[in-house]
């Protein structure tokens, strides 16, 4: 027997130094691998290799080095570096050779804000075993720039004219951007294949050390960066490898001990934990489910429901139209919202209706519909000072004549009025209160509207709310699952479709 027990010892022993390595709650850690265990999803984009040393979108922070953010933008994955904008064009993790192009020359040399691509004080070199060669580029010259020692190609840009060639710069009287391109791509560098050259975009390679991953990755792991490399494994958190002696033993007495007290260790599921605070969100104070956003993860409300907290006002987006969100009322589902676009401006750029109706949303009893008319002919007749439903707009270098009138006035109206709405460019539906429906209906002038506008509509919101109340009834708390994208109850014990009873 002795010599059976005597390993057991020293097992025993190499657990209780590496106590370091026991996870503190089993159920943490599986998180993290599946979060960094998923590549970064940018709709249809080709690039779908991008995971450690890369996070940001699905990806939370801790699977990646924390200045290697990822954005997702016109099915682009976008990096920034020294606050230039790339679009990444290919990730080889084998080699870790990042192929980037620069996102503000993507439509061409036409520029505004001229930047040299630097990487000083980046974990990024030039990859130069693909060959790579500058393109110089030279604006606000005051004629053909002297003394190059190639002839430069020009483009012209509105009443400006761009001289550029591939080579080093000269000091000449204009303002220089030197931009890096693939060695292959310098023969394209004539009038407009100058666009296609700086597509191609050029290769940078990653100086961090991807043998760590390697190693992880190889033992089952998923790589992530928490102040210092982590390994993320099925079952905890390790420095190095998932076969790693200490945690792996640790792991087995763990297991153990859970099996002699079953519940202990995942009794506050780590879901169920986070998804039970409220959080603030720029004028919003304590929101709940349906709302994520900020600091608050995914799973935690509606995917329709992300706000976006960085400015004054929470504003979210729905159909691609922007909204502000003005109240949330604690009592039944429903917010006061307002159109981004419409806030202290009556002529947006783009006119376009109001989508919110269309989707989880329903307009509020509250509600009634605003006609704005676009691009009209003027009024042939005088009006009253009380109905002067005339506003002004300066779109696009063109003035312009609006009307604005509520749906129940044209309903009603002579038909010279609705003759001449009838031959306007445009018209647009907006919803706004009741309370001030009523004051334009006695009242039209292009402040009363600036101010309807303002105090925006009420909407009520269905985002599977019987199922929440089941779900807070039981104890639990309401998110939804980014993974299988249906409605999740968080409980003490782990998640359930609808209720913290129903044990599905
Ligand atoms: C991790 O990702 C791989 C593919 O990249 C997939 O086959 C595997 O099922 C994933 N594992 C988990 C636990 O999600
Ligand atoms: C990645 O780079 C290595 C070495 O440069 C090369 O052998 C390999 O083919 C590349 N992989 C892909 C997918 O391009
Ligand atoms: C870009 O770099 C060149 C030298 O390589 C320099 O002459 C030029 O002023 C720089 N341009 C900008 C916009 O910083
Ligand atoms: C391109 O210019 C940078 C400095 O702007 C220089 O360090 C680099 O060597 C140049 N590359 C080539 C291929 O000439
Ligand atoms: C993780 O733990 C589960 C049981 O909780 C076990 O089935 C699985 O084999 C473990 N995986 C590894 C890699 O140890
Ligand atoms: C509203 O817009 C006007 C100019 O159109 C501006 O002067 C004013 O400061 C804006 N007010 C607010 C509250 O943003
Ligand atoms: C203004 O111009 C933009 C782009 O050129 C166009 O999309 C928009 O419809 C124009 N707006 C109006 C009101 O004509
Ligand atoms: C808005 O909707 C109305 C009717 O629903 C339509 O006549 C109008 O053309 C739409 N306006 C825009 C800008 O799409
Ligand atoms: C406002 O107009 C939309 C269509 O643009 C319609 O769905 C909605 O029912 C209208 N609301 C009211 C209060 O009439
Ligand atoms: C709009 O412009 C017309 C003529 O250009 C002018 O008579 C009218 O007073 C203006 N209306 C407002 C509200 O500024
Ligand atoms: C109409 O509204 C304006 C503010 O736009 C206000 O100054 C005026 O007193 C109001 N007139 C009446 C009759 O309420
Ligand atoms: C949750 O709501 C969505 C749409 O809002 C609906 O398609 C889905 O069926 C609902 N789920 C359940 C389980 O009721």
């Amino acid at each position: 027997m002795k010599p059976l027990l005597h390993p057991f010892f020293i097992l025993l022993l190499l657990v209780i130094i590496s106590t370091k390595n026991i996870p503190t709650c089993l159920c943490d850690d599986d998180e993290h691998y599946t979060n960094c265990n998923r590549t970064f999803s940018c709709g249809g984009s080709t690039v779908s290799n991008l995971k450690y040393p890369f996070w940001g979108g699905n990806r939370d922070q801790y699977c990646g080095q924390p200045q290697l953010t990822l954005t997702c933008e016109d099915r682009y994955p976008k990096i920034t570096i020294n606050s230039i904008k790339y679009r990444i064009l290919l990730w080889n993790d084998t080699a870790q050779i990042l192929n980037v192009a620069r996102d503000d020359y993507w439509n061409g040399v036409c520029v505004n804000d001229y930047k040299n691509t630097t990487l000083e004080n980046t974990p990024f070199q030039y990859q130069n075993s693909a060959g790579l060669a500058n393109l110089t580029l030279f604006y606000n010259c005051p004629s053909p720039p002297p003394n190059l020692p190639n002839t430069p190609v020009s483009n012209t840009c509105g009443d400006k004219i761009v001289y550029f060639y591939v080579g080093q710069p000269n000091p000449v009287p204009c303002t220089i951007v030197v931009i890096p391109i693939f060695g292959t791509s310098a023969r394209l560098v004539s009038g407009t294949g100058v666009n296609q050259a700086l597509n191609e975009g050029f290769g940078l390679g990653w100086t961090g050390n991807y043998g760590d991953c390697n190693t992880c990755i190889s033992s089952g792991g998923e790589c992530g960066f928490e102040g210092e490399f982590k390994c993320f494994c099925k079952n905890g958190t390790s420095s190095t490898s998932c076969y790693d002696i200490g945690f792996f033993f640790s792991f087995l007495i763990i297991t153990f001990i859970l099996d002699q007290i079953p519940t202990s260790c995942c009794a506050d599921d780590v879901h169920y934990q986070t998804c039970s605070s409220s959080f603030h969100c720029a004028n919003l104070k304590s929101l709940s489910y349906p709302f994520w956003g900020s600091n608050r993860p995914e799973y935690c409300g509606h995917p329709a429901f992300k706000l976006d907290c960085t400015g004054k006002v929470a504003t979210f987006t729905i159909m691609s139209q922007t909204y502000q969100l003005l109240e949330v009322s604690d009592s039944s589902p429903t917010l006061k919202v307002a159109r981004n676009d419409y806030y202290n401006n009556t002529c947006p750029t783009i006119l376009r209706n109001t989508t919110i109706g269309c989707t989880l949303f329903s307009y509020g009893s509250d509600s009634r519909n605003l006609t704005l008319y676009y691009d009209c002919p003027s009024l042939p007749f005088p009006q009253p000072d009380s109905f002067s439903p005339q506003f002004n707009c300066s779109v696009n270098g063109t003035q312009m004549i609006n009307y604005f009138v509520m749906e129940s006035f044209i309903e009603n109206a002579e038909s010279s009025f609705s003759e001449i709405f009838g031959t306007c460019n445009s018209r647009v539906i907006v919803p706004i209160l009741e309370s001030e429906a009523k004051v334009i209906e006695t009242n039209s002038t292009a402040e009363n509207l600036k101010a309807a506008l303002d105090s925006g509509f009420d909407v009520e919101w269905d985002a599977n709310n019987t199922l929440c109340d089941e779900c807070q009834n039981s104890g639990g708390h309401c998110g939804y699952s980014p993974i299988s994208g249906e409605f999740t109850c968080y409980c003490r014990d782990g998640s359930f479709p609808s209720s913290c009873k129903s044990g599905e």
